[in-house]
């Protein structure tokens, strides 16, 4: 593994180590035990786009495992004056050890890793947002044992999440049903590379019929960033691909809810549904945590398992 732009780009074997090591450092943070693996390397996290988690945790990340995380916010950068990606790219990478982006276009985490010569994160595009889905896998195997076999459901926005899910889900072994409606399905490409694993995955649009026997309900915020002026058009798009007391009532019992947060409470999740099942929901945040020091790890630290 050389990057982290997609999951697409991961063996199944590569996702589960960087799961096995998250859940290493997390028992060693957890047990006050060192893990200093990226001691005296600096990672620069750039932003285009607003961010609670994915900020926090890979800078705090980076700090315990002895490392420094330097927050760049675009706006501040030359990159929003017409810098373009090549310059950036050759630049950084003479500075820092690992460089992680949020931004819009795939293709520009894409051409970051091209130019430059250091290991890139991508830390939410347009397409795709895998380090969160790796905190979800994360969280799933914790709460449920292990993945292979398991129903993931995800109703909403065919958006960066569910993309990242359907690769995800699939790569680990799990069934996968993806509940959007037409005109917000996912990626062409994610649906393309879905074929391969048969009725393994499904893609509908009832919401009710999608989440019978699932293991784990997630869902997504109905705009996501950067749509904000199509917030209305949304909400009547995604009336009734709520998960409420009902979604819940026909998935399997015991099943968890997985939210990447922010969340919208009484539009694609219920302050009900949300509140009970909050601890699944907040160990799937504290989760980025381990899964991102994981990544920095296996890209760029001295670990060897
Ligand atoms: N889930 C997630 O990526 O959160 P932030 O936008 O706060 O980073
Ligand atoms: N789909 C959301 C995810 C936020 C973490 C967005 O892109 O805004």
């Amino acid at each position: 593994m050389n990057h982290f732009l997609k999951l697409s780009d991961l063996s199944a074997d590569e996702i589960y180590r960087l799961l096995d090591i998250a859940a290493d450092l997390k028992y060693k943070q957890k047990n006050g035990i060192p893990h200093r693996y990226l001691e005296g390397k600096s990672v620069a996290l750039i932003f285009q786009k607003a961010s609670t988690r994915t900020r926090t945790s890979f800078e705090i990340g980076a700090f315990q495992l002895g490392g420094y995380g330097a927050f760049l916010n675009t706006s501040d950068m030359q990159i929003s004056r017409g810098e373009p990606v090549q310059d950036t790219a050759r630049v950084l990478s003479r500075y820092f050890d690992l460089i992680m982006i949020r931004t819009f276009e795939q293709s520009y985490v894409e051409d970051l890793a091209k130019y430059g010569s250091v290991p890139v994160i991508n830390g939410l595009t347009d397409y795709c947002h895998p380090t969160q889905v790796l905190a979800d896998l994360l969280t799933i195997r914790e709460y449920k044992g292990s993945l292979e076999g398991l129903k993931l459901c995800y109703i909403g926005d065919g958006n960066n999440m569910a993309n990242s899910y359907i690769v995800g889900a699939l790569k680990t072994g799990m069934r996968m049903t993806a509940v959007c409606p037409e005109g917000y399905r996912p990626h062409p490409y994610v649906l393309e590379f879905a074929k391969a694993y048969g009725d393994r995955f499904e893609l509908c649009d009832d919401p009710l019929k999608g989440a019978v026997g699932a293991d784990v309900i997630c869902t997504d915020v109905w705009t996501s960033m950067g749509q904000e002026d199509e917030t209305e058009k949304r909400k009547k798009a995604f009336k009734g691909y709520q998960v409420n007391d009902e979604i819940m009532s026909v998935a399997n019992s015991g099943a968890i809810v997985q939210h990447c947060l922010p969340a919208h409470r009484e539009e694609e999740i219920t302050a009900k549904v949300f509140e009970e099942h909050a601890n699944e929901i907040f160990d799937e945040a504290e989760n980025r945590l381990h899964a991102h020091k994981a990544i920095m790890v296996a890209l760029a630290g001295n670990y060897d398992k």
